[in-house]
């Protein structure tokens, strides 16, 4: 494991570190052994303030000794550890290694507790107080940056706290949102609705689906396009969570509402992700997490705690 790009630099940082350590010890030596000029009076003959003269006396032992335990400690540190180019040291150690195994054992303290849960059903563990609580905490460490802390989200980080969703909201498809993440795509569109015109229309007809404002002339004139909208959205504008094609008529908007936004999104499309997960939790993780999630929606069921 190796940060350098070819083994010159290996060489050639060590050769650097070794040279000043032994640099280090020469000139100890060196300035244990020469001897400055001095004045009979063993001063420099340096005097400053009419009578402050400067002595030459040599280091005290133990100060030497002290600078001979530095470079004797620096040596045997870079046989140990890791710090003389890539050499990784006696002892093997590293910082990556040091943390893997810090984050197995907490994962093996708290592995009886997950496997508890895990062989329950995720509606039972959202009414587990404990569970709540260790799915709360995932939640704020590795989802509230994204959604919110409260779970509400913001715009383009869907709220996941309302019954509305992209993919569904069992307990199971949550699952699979947080294992495998997500990848929200909407091609651009306007190619195949017509002049820009024709999109303001269509944009109207999208916003008369949830009763929002709307020009009711141009919502008329642009009903036909929705063709174009329907293979995701459905007939109905209704969405589908095989696509997480967002549900057009529930007057709920995770890129923004009006006619700008709707514009928007039929000329440039979306490319949204979820990042997938199963690579930094553990399935006891997730299960309570998800559980904690679909609670978050199902206020009733939690209720009952
Ligand atoms: C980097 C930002 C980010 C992080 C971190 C993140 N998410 Fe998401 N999440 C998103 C985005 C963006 C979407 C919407 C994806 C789309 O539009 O297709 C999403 C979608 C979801 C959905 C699907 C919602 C629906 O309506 O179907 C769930 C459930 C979810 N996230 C839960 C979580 C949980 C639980 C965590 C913590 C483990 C988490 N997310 C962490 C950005 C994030
Ligand atoms: C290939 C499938 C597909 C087609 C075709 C499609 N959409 Fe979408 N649309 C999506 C997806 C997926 C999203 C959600 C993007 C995301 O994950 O954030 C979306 C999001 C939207 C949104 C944002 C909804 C919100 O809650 O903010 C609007 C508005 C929208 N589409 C309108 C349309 C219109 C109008 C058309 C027809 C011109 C259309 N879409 C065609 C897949 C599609």
């Amino acid at each position: 494991m190796s940060d350098f790009t070819s083994n010159f630099w290996h060489l050639y940082v060590a050769g650097i570190t070794l040279v000043s350590i032994i640099a280090c010890l020469i000139l100890l030596w060196f300035s244990g052994k020469a001897k400055a000029m001095t004045a009979n009076d063993n001063t420099t003959g340096h005097v400053w303030d009419g009578d402050l003269r400067e002595m030459n006396n040599p280091l005290p032992r133990w100060w030497v000794g002290l600078f001979v335990i530095t470079i004797v400690f620096s040596l045997v540190y870079l046989a140990m550890y890791p710090g003389l180019g890539n050499l990784a040291g006696k002892f093997g150690w590293t910082s990556a290694g040091q943390y893997d195994a810090e984050v197995a054992k907490a994962n093996a303290v708290v592995a009886p507790l997950y496997a508890k849960f895990l062989g329950m059903p995720p509606e039972d563990v959202s009414k587990d107080p404990q569970a709540m609580a260790m799915g709360e905490r995932l939640f704020m460490n590795n989802c509230a940056q994204c959604h919110g802390s409260d779970a509400r989200g913001s715009k383009g980080f869907p709220n996941l706290a309302d019954g509305d969703w992209l993919y569904g909201g069992t307990p199971d498809i949550i699952k699979t949102t947080l294992v495998q993440g997500r990848n929200g795509n909407m091609p651009p569109m306007a190619a195949a609705v017509g002049s820009p015109d024709d999109v303001r229309n269509l944009a109207h007809y999208v916003l008369s689906l949830s009763g929002s404002p709307h020009d009711s002339l141009r919502a008329s004139l642009g009903k036909s396009k929705f063709g174009a909208c329907a293979a995701c959205h459905g007939m109905d504008g209704k969405g589908n969570h095989a696509l997480g094609a967002p549900n057009l008529t529930d007057d709920i908007w995770l890129h923004g509402w009006g006619e700008n936004a709707i514009v928007n999104m039929i000329n440039n499309g979306k490319v949204n992700q979820m990042p997938a997960q199963a690579s930094k939790l553990t399935e006891g993780q997730i299960h309570v997490l998800a559980s904690y999630v679909w609670g978050l929606s199902n206020k009733t069921a939690t209720a009952a705690k």
